[in-house]
């Protein structure tokens, strides 16, 4: 019989699906787009708050001892040699956020240090001698000092820092055509 008749079951299940999809499509977005956005925004803002930095920076240090005298040697010239090389190759004139990186990171060098005898030593060490990150001069004379302190407590020799520009080959000559170079270390 051709009678007007309410919609079918059929159509009512098809529009019932389209509308749960169109609300499930539209609710993921409204919690993607938030999300999505703190990922490149909000969350590392808030990360490097001043309160976070510092307890994330200077925490306990994570290393267990390391004892083995030989094994500290190796990994102590290899560890110097890399140090030592960072500071050599760190812009002259730094941006305000190269510096603070540079801090951040020497911070966190100390706090993961693989020996962890050395890395509560070290911690000491930049209590009293708080890294110095301006310039490339700065960085790599307040290495150069840091290193002293560490061989004075261990008997060995002193090097004069005056001359670490000199001294300090990091094999990036190549690299210095912009005037930057490391002789201006000094
Ligand atoms: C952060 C840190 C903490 C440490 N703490 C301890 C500790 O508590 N106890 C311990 O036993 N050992 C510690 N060590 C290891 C120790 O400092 C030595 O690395 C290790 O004893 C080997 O010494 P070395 O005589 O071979 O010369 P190193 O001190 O390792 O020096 C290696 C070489 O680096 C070169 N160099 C020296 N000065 C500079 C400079 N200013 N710029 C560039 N290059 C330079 C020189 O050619 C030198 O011979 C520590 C190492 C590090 C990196
Ligand atoms: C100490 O370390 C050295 C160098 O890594 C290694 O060759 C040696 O076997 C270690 N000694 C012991 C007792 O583990
Ligand atoms: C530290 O000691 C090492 C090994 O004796 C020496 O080569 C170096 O010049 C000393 N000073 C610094 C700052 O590395």
């Amino acid at each position: 019989m051709p009678v007007a008749r309410g919609p079918t079951p059929r159509f009512i299940f098809i529009l019932l699906g389209a509308v749960l999809t169109g609300i499930f499509f539209l609710s993921s977005i409204h919690k993607s787009t938030p999300s999505a956005h703190q990922t490149s925004t909000s969350i590392p803002t808030k990360q490097f708050d001043a309160s976070v930095d510092r307890s994330l920076l200077t925490g306990h240090v994570i290393a267990p001892k390391l004892g083995n005298e030989t094994a500290k040697a190796e990994l102590g010239r290899a560890a110097w040699k890399y140090f030592h090389t960072v500071m050599a190759r760190f812009p002259d004139e730094p941006t305000a956020d190269e510096s603070s990186a540079l801090k951040s990171y020497v911070y966190l060098f100390q706090r993961l240090y693989p020996c962890g005898e050395c890395a509560e030593h070290f911690g000491e060490l930049l209590k009293e001698f708080p890294p110095q990150t301006s310039s490339r001069s700065a960085a790599a004379v307040w290495a150069c000092h840091v290193h002293n302190q560490v061989n004075k407590s261990l008997n060995k020799e002193i090097f004069d820092c005056a001359n670490i520009g000199d001294f300090y080959d990091c094999g990036c000559a190549d690299d210095e055509t912009d005037g930057s170079g490391k002789k201006k270390v000094n």
